[in-house]
């Protein structure tokens, strides 16, 4: 095969993955769990390109340069060394998420490049070892692999750091776009300085287990009432391990905490709802079925607001 399109979707952390206790392997200091949404999917074709000289990429018909193609061109180098070819390659990729804006770009983004060139470079790679290539572009790609809620396990090493498919219940997350533009400090560079300095980050390993652990207890058992209480909590702890940084890094602008506060406003009229944020400042509010609409039209005052539902797994969509 010498060309490959790959489709993939964000996933939203209901429990976030703050850190790496390996940057080369990026290996988790602690398990996530996400719901892969079915909109704002990255559509990526890796064409080899014997002729070219060095990798080429193309991100929504513009030549990237700098850091975005360095990540690529790296990606590629790690795709090669599997397959065991030189070959340089085209990447063009059409991203329907606001890039760089916690809408989780880089999560669909690494997950279908992996994806399309693992097919277009010739490696036969099931679901894990999809996965765990992704997880080397980005951590939180790991995740969109899988259709659905999917565990990402810290696990003991590469081989055992994937993630896979847990049984949960229906449910929609509502996105409150407050602020498309790019967001300050990227999660990765936030990350290394949170570890470096936050006098919370020791205790936030464990507690992120914990709560990973209570999460898919829950998500068994079809509780919503306690998978939007985790997810709530452990957004805010994830927010405020972040702000303890030194410098501080603050995603959360006075709009989106205006978003935390009218979902609980609505919680206390009986509405099922609870927020959820990533390194930006829009919000995820994470509901049954029955309620999105009607959350949606309460969110509207706040910015651009589109509803989602559990979205499927990366699909390889043509090859030559
Ligand atoms: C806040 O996966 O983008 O969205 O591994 O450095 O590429 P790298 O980080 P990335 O971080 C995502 C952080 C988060 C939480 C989450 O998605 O779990």
């Amino acid at each position: 095969m010498t060309a490959a399109t790959a489709r993939a979707f964000p996933n939203i952390a209901l429990v976030k993955y703050w850190g790496k206790r390996d940057e080369e392997l990026i290996l988790p200091v602690a398990g996530s769990l996400s719901l892969t949404l079915d909109i704002l999917p990255t559509t990526t074709t890796v064409s080899l390109a014997p002729e070219a000289e060095a990798d080429r990429f193309e991100l929504n018909g513009r030549e990237a340069t700098g850091e975005s193609l360095r990540r690529v061109a790296a990606f590629l180098d790690l795709v090669r060394s599997l397959a065991g070819s030189q070959t340089p390659a085209f990447v063009r990729s059409r991203n329907e998420a606001p890039t760089g804006a916690g809408l989780a770009s880089s999560a669909s983004g690494f997950a279908a490049l992996a994806t399309a060139a693992a097919a277009a470079y010739g490696l036969d790679l099931d679901a894990r070892g999809l996965s765990r290539l992704a997880r080397r572009g980005s951590g939180s790609a790991s995740r969109s692999i899988v259709p659905g809620v999917a565990v990402w396990h810290a696990g003991d090493g590469d081989e055992t750091s994937f993630a896979e498919a847990v049984a949960a219940p229906e449910m929609h997350m509502v996105i409150v776009t407050v602020d498309a533009g790019e967001k300050p400090v990227s999660s990765r560079v936030a990350m290394r300085r949170t570890a470096l300095t936050s006098p919370f980050a020791e205790a936030w390993p464990r507690t992120t287990e914990e709560s990973l652990a209570e999460m898919i207890s829950a998500c068994e058992a079809g509780d919503f009432t306690r998978i939007g209480r985790i997810t709530e909590t452990h957004a805010l702890r994830m927010h405020a391990l972040i702000q303890s940084a030194d410098p501080p890094i603050r995603y959360l602008t006075p709009r989106s905490v205006a978003v935390f506060d009218a979902v609980a406003e609505l919680r206390e009229r009986g509405v099922e709802a609870y927020a959820t944020a990533d390194a930006g400042p829009n919000v995820v509010v994470l509901v049954q079925s029955a309620d999105a609409e009607a959350v949606a039209a309460r969110m509207e005052e706040f910015g651009r607001v589109q509803i989602a539902k559990p979205g499927p797994g990366v699909e390889l969509l043509e090859g030559d």
